[in-house]
């Protein structure tokens, strides 16, 4: 028997994604073969141990159970494992390995994983440099450009440039790009902070809406009449990709009420293009997978020309969503690994790194 420990909420914006992610995770792992702990970061940063029901950690009904307590992962390696402070003193409980079930910032950005790192604790997924890379969609098309994985045309720059001049700018994007573009945050996630602007007018307001989330912004051409498609991939090594799966959302991209609140876009395992699509998507997904360092697992996103077949790469997730809606765990289960079976391999490959 292990001692697994999950760690979800945190200080992002997707905080709330987390938190549901993670209730699907701990329901997951086999209690045969392991003892959970939930580890809870409030959306102020507090660190609680949590000993309550898992039903619980949507919408943050958890921190009102009366069942956390403050702790923290030490990084003492000697302690290797979490300080628990309860009223009758230190406690220290012994942790084998941990699962940062975090999106985005202050999680899925190598901040935690740097911490793990130092604590000597075996975690489940990419390391600090393969995180940082992931979440900054600047530092992940420039890699993609270098090793060739043929993406939409992209832009960026920092908020401090942009303010020097914001309407030189506009007229470069403008230039380079045309119309449609999509204005991201480099580091976010889920849709948050992301516009699609279809014409001049709403360029300044978009770059906005993005510098909120992040001091660096992308813009890129938008990719259109496309299928958006999604390859889990597993491993450490000789990393394996999952069939593939595609997204028809039931808005107008997909934005954060498409993939959460409104919930109703469609799935298709396997996504609806032919094999050599497909192919071409997993082979790219493992390129991808490779050149930013990555193990464990990770999502690699693309866009799937409806026409001609061009795979175009979009965007990398380290710590894909684990909702019971999520393509990450479905791809899986497609692809031959049920979900406990899956947890047990994502822990089994975090020992081996
Ligand atoms: N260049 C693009 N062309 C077309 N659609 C895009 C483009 N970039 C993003 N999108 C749409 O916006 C969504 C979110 O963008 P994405 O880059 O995946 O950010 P996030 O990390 O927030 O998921 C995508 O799933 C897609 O629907
Ligand atoms: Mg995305």
């Amino acid at each position: 028997m292990k001692n697994a420990l999950v760690i979800f909420g945190g200080v992002s914006s997707e905080h709330a994604v987390s938190c549901i992610s993670a209730a699907a995770v701990i329901e997951n792992i086999p209690r045969d073969k392991y003892a959970v702990y939930m580890l809870g970061i409030t959306e102020e940063g507090a660190w609680l141990l949590y000993e309550g029901d898992t039903a619980l950690l949507p919408e943050d009904r958890w921190l009102a159970s009366g069942r956390c307590t403050k702790a923290v992962l030490s990084p003492d390696r000697t302690d290797h494992g979490l300080l628990v402070f309860r009223e009758s003193g230190i406690e220290h409980l012994s942790i084998d390995v941990v699962f940062p079930v975090l999106h985005g910032k202050n999680g899925e950005d190598g901040t935690l994983q740097g911490l793990l790192e130092i604590a000597g604790m075996p975690y489940v997924g990419c390391d600090t440099l393969s995180c940082a890379m992931c979440m900054d969609k600047a530092v992940t098309n420039l890699i993609a450009d270098f090793v060739g994985v043929p993406q939409a045309k992209w832009l960026s720059v920092t908020a401090h440039d942009y303010q020097k001049d914001p309407s030189a700018f506009r007229k470069r994007a403008e230039e380079y790009l045309g119309f449609p573009v999509f204005v991201k945050p480099a580091n976010a996630g889920s849709s948050v902070g992301i516009t699609k602007v279809k014409s001049r007018d709403a360029f300044f307001d978009a770059m906005e809406t993005a510098f909120r989330e992040d001091k660096k912004v992308v813009v890129e051409e938008s990719v259109e009449n496309a299928l958006e498609v999604e390859c889990a991939v597993i491993g450490n090594g000789d990393p394996m990709a999952s069939v593939v799966g595609g997204i028809v959302p039931c808005d107008e991209f997909y934005t954060y009420e498409a993939k959460y609140i409104q919930a109703d876009s469609e799935l298709q395992i396997p996504a609806q293009v032919p094999l050599e699509t497909q192919n071409a998507v997993r082979e790219a997904a493992i390129q991808m997978f490779t050149a930013l360092g990555c193990q464990g697992l990770a999502r690699a996103d693309f866009f799937a020309d409806k026409k001609t077949g061009r795979v175009l790469f979009n965007e990398i997730n380290t710590i894909p969503g684990f909702t019971p809606i999520s393509m990450y765990p479905k791809l899986l289960e497609q692809s031959g690994v049920p979900y406990g079976k899956l947890l047990d391999r994502l822990f089994k490959l975090a020992q081996e790194k």
